[in-house]
């Protein structure tokens, strides 16, 4: 059973699918492990610690070359897996439903892709979940993104010059990403305002001592759609919830979006004439902007202003904090292979619960239930 972990090829990413800690893990199953030379890089993790570690380093023809299982931050391009045999497993998050071409392509190749954002949310799978692991992340990053932007300190300082008062944050969206961000800017002494559509997470806003914002008496409120995840609002909510959260908006020094409904566009949530009721100098974060972007006039990979106003539209955010980033996906991916590790066979045999939920493609067929719509 031999294991690769090609250097990730996706312009700006800086993580990778391994690290020494979990190569050794492998190896300690009874797999052979093979790196790319300088996957680590961006990770700040050399090939000599991935070989002190008991991996092979070598360049990707090597690394690849009659690999059972390649793991991935994304999914690598087909094509350039030709060296992979058919059969073998492409383990990473593939973005199933933004690149379908390439889950096609997986298809057509004999592979079997593996999907691990499709992670079903129970219990046992929590260990295995890269959503969580990195939106976590990525909402304490966005807070610090938020404050490197903004002109003012966060949290109320009284000094012999005067007050410096505290900033009022809200955060839209409170799932993984959000309630982090809700803790990271109380952390920064912020007043902290929250919102999301399931009504669910009212409590959790509190306990974090946030002020939830929510629409009250209107059908539908309480958002919650399959598997934990949000699903679209009616017309009516969506007028209500603009409603309420316009004089709320106009208040605020930093906005955190971070809302997602799975399988589709975000939800726009802020608009251009609420973004010019701003005071100048505030800050949107966007975490949803490589998913459409929840604030009208982000731009993915920029930082734009608009009325004065700071539009934080940074990728894969996660990714700006690649050792902690990747530590915590590479656990995930081990963990996912670990539980289902069959010492016999000297592989993974995946169960229906968890294999059906993730597998995308099976012997040349693109078999998953979820992205054919079924
Ligand atoms: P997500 O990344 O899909 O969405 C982020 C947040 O945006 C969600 O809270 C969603 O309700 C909210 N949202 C969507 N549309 C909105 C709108 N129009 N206005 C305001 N907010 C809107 O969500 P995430 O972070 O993946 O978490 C979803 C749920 O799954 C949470 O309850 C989380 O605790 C749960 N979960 C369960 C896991 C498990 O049991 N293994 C693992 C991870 C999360």
């Amino acid at each position: 059973m031999k294991i690769a972990v090609p250097k990730e090829q996706a312009d700006g990413e800086t993580r990778v699918s391994a690290t020494p800690e979990t190569v050794k893990k492998f190896i300690a199953l009874g797999a052979d492990v093979a790196v790319e030379a300088g996957a680590g890089e961006g990770a700040a993790i050399a090939d000599a610690a991935y070989a002190a570690a008991g991996a092979r380093v070598g360049d990707r023809a090597q690394t690849l070359a009659g690999a059972d299982i390649v793991l991935g931050v994304q999914g690598a391009e087909p094509a350039g897996l030709s060296g992979v045999a058919p059969g073998a497993w492409v383990v990473a998050g593939l973005n199933p439903f933004g690149e379908r071409a390439r889950v096609d392509a997986y298809a057509a190749a004999g592979l079997e892709a593996l999907a691990m954002e499709f992670m079903p949310r129970i219990t046992r799978a929590q260990s295995m979940d890269i959503l969580s692991s990195q939106s976590n992340l990525a909402g304490y990053k966005a807070v610090l993104d938020a404050a490197a932007e903004y002109g003012r300190a966060f949290p109320m300082m009284m000094t012999a010059a005067g007050t410096v008062s505290a900033a009022k944050a809200f955060v839209m969206g409170v799932g993984v990403a959000g309630l982090q961000a809700i803790a990271t800017a109380r952390r920064l002494g912020a007043q902290v305002s929250a919102t999301d559509v399931r009504s669910a997470t009212r409590e959790q806003i509190m306990s974090l001592g946030a002020k939830p914002i929510f629409v009250e008496n209107v059908a539908g409120i309480e958002g919650e759609g399959s598997g934990g995840y949000a699903g679209e609002m009616s017309p009516e909510y969506q007028a209500a919830q603009a409603e309420l959260l316009s004089g709320h908006l106009a208040k605020q020094d930093i906005v955190i979006t971070t809302a997602l409904i799975p399988g589709r566009p975000a939800p726009r949530l802020i608009s251009d004439a609420q973004v010019a009721t701003m005071r100048a100098g505030s800050v949107i974060v966007d975490l949803a902007v490589e998913s459409g972007g929840n604030v009208e006039g982000a731009v993915a990979g920029e930082v734009v202003e608009r009325h004065g106003v700071k539009i934080v539209g940074h990728r894969n955010v996660a990714g700006r904090l690649p050792a902690d980033a990747s530590a915590l996906f590479s656990r995930n991916l081990y963990n996912f292979l670990n539980a289902f590790w069959d010492k016999e066979a000297g592989r993974p045999v995946l169960d229906a619960e968890i294999g059906d939920a993730v597998r995308l493609t099976t012997s040349g067929q693109v078999v998953n239930a979820r992205l054919l719509g079924a």
